[in-house]
């Protein structure tokens, strides 16, 4: 009997000792790191994983991503644990330089030591080391110094804290609260940022700010309230709703697009049931922003008209012509292939950015694992004037119980129209053509 108990016990002993090898480690820090969408901003269009060189916009010229690989000459290979954390969760890379916020530091402070230790395994032996320079900024001097930033840093970066669990939510939720607030830093693009570029609060705690939608468009696109609210929040979508979006980039109501493709594609898909539905149950204890917001209310008064052939409203004939087809006459689409437009959150915010540019550009649904088909919504910036475009923004806006006071202007799509973010997809030869077709 005490042999076999001693046996049990050094079995026992020797089972934790290797309960987490280093294979399970590097395992769990590779999930992480998909969690962290590192790979989005880490790589070049068309570079090796990790090996940095993409090209941010700030407001002060172009910044590169740097080599995460640890390859020790041009990588990280020669940070020790400390520098690692030191860099992801504060921002001081190991020269001590401060690192621009382009790298959401501010939101990793909340990133545990257990899973900084995991990040770090997978990125010294789980990522294969790429010998490739770091690029300078194009910031010229002085505004390129970089003492600055670290006063910034000073003032809006908070300290590395240890996440805190509310005792009114239970495990999941606070593990979505945990995984929303830090590693997957969906603040950076969703909560508005003050003139001095920080994120105006980094937790929902006891402020109806906290994601409540970019004050500025992102890459030419804006990113929704995600809080309850009615109209253009998350206030209509179910748990379910919200869980099939992050997983498949679409559901009943909608496709992503714009910078949340990415997410989608590179870091939400391959998160566990789990893990996704604790982020869902998170965001839907997000209070409104504005508890008024009128319900939205269904009108198909716009749809009649329609199918009796009455197309005097301003739009009406450029919707049947071009978009009816997809989303249909009374703005209900087919699901999961064409977002309904009727009651779409996308349409009923108050900024028209989102929307102006997806006219102008189209998008394309990304094809992700359990929802392969990659559907797309073609461009007709080139084949539709300003004008055109601000009459059917106005249709859209005001149709099937959509009911949105602010009017769109040809000015306001021009404006549109000449970021480079839409310029670059659309061509400017195809611009050219345009302006001289008017
Ligand atoms: C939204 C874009 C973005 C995301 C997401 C991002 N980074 Fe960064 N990261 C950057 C940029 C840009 C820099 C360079 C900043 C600079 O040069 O000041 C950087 C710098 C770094 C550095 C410093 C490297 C050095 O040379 O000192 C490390 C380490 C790092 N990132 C790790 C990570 C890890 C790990 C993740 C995922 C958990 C991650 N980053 C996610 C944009 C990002
Ligand atoms: C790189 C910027 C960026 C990050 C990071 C980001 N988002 Fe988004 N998100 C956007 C943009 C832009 C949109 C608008 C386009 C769309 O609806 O697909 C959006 C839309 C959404 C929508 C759809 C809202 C609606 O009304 O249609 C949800 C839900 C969402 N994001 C959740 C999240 C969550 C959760 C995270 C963190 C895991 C996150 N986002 C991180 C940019 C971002
Ligand atoms: C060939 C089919 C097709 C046509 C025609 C079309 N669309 Fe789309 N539309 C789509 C698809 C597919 C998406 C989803 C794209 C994505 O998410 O990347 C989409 C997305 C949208 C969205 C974003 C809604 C959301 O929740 O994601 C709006 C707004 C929109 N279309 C408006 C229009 C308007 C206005 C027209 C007419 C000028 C039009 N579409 C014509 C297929 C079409």
């Amino acid at each position: 009997m005490k042999k076999i108990f001693l046996t049990l016990l050094t079995a026992f002993v020797s089972l934790s000792a290797v309960a987490e090898t280093s294979g399970d480690l590097v395992k769990r820090g590779e999930y992480l790191a998909r969690a962290g969408d590192c790979v989005a901003c880490h790589t070049a269009k068309g570079g090796k994983p990790f090996a940095g060189g993409l090209a941010m916009a700030t407001p002060i010229g172009t910044i590169y991503s740097t080599n995460i690989t640890p390859d020790k000459q041009t990588g990280i290979g020669d940070y020790s644990y400390d520098d690692f954390q030191k860099a992801v969760r504060q921002g001081i890379a190991k020269t001590g330089d401060t690192l621009y916020p382009a790298m959401p530091y501010p939101s990793y402070a909340v990133v545990s030591d257990e899973d900084m230790h995991a990040l770090y395994a997978y990125f010294m032996q789980g990522v294969p080391a790429v010998n490739q320079p770091n690029k300078a900024t194009d910031i010229p001097w002085p505004l390129s110094m970089r003492w600055p930033l670290a006063i910034w840093r000073n003032m809006f970066a908070p300290e590395v804290k240890a996440f805190v669990p509310t005792a009114q939510d239970d495990e999941s939720v606070n593990r979505g609260r945990y995984l929303v607030e830090g590693l997957a830093h969906c603040g950076a693009c969703h909560t508005p940022r003050s003139i001095t570029m920080q994120e105006k609060v980094l937790n929902g705690q006891d402020n109806t700010t906290y994601l409540a939608g970019s004050s500025a468009p992102i890459d030419g696109w804006t990113a929704s309230n995600l809080r309850g609210d009615n109209r253009d929040g998350l206030g209509r979508w179910s748990q379910q709703d919200i869980e099939q979006f992050l997983r498949y980039g679409r559901n009943d109501q909608t496709a992503v697009f714009g910078g949340m493709t990415d997410v989608v594609e590179h870091s939400l898909q391959y998160l566990t049931d789990a893990d996704i539905t604790a982020i869902a149950r998170y965001l839907k204890t997000l209070a409104p922003q504005d508890a008024h917001q009128p319900v939205f209310k269904a009108d198909d008064s716009v749809a009649k008209a329609l199918w009796k052939g009455d197309d005097q409203k301003a739009g009406a004939s450029e919707y049947v012509d071009s978009c009816a087809a997809c989303h249909k006459t009374d703005g209900t689409g087919y699901k999961r292939f064409f977002p309904q437009l009727k009651g779409n959150p996308v349409i009923l915010a108050e900024d028209p950015t989102s929307l102006i540019h997806i006219i102008l550009t189209g998008a394309r649904l990304p094809s992700v694992a359990g929802a392969p088909s990659a559907v797309t919504m073609p461009a007709f910036g080139w084949r539709m004037n300003d004008e055109q475009v601000a009459n059917l923004v106005n249709f859209v806006r005001s149709s099937w119980g959509n009911t949105q006071a602010s009017t769109v202007s040809a000015s306001d799509v021009a404006k549109i129209r000449q970021q480079d973010d839409v310029k670059g997809q659309l061509g400017s030869s195809s611009i050219d053509t345009l302006e001289k077709r008017q």
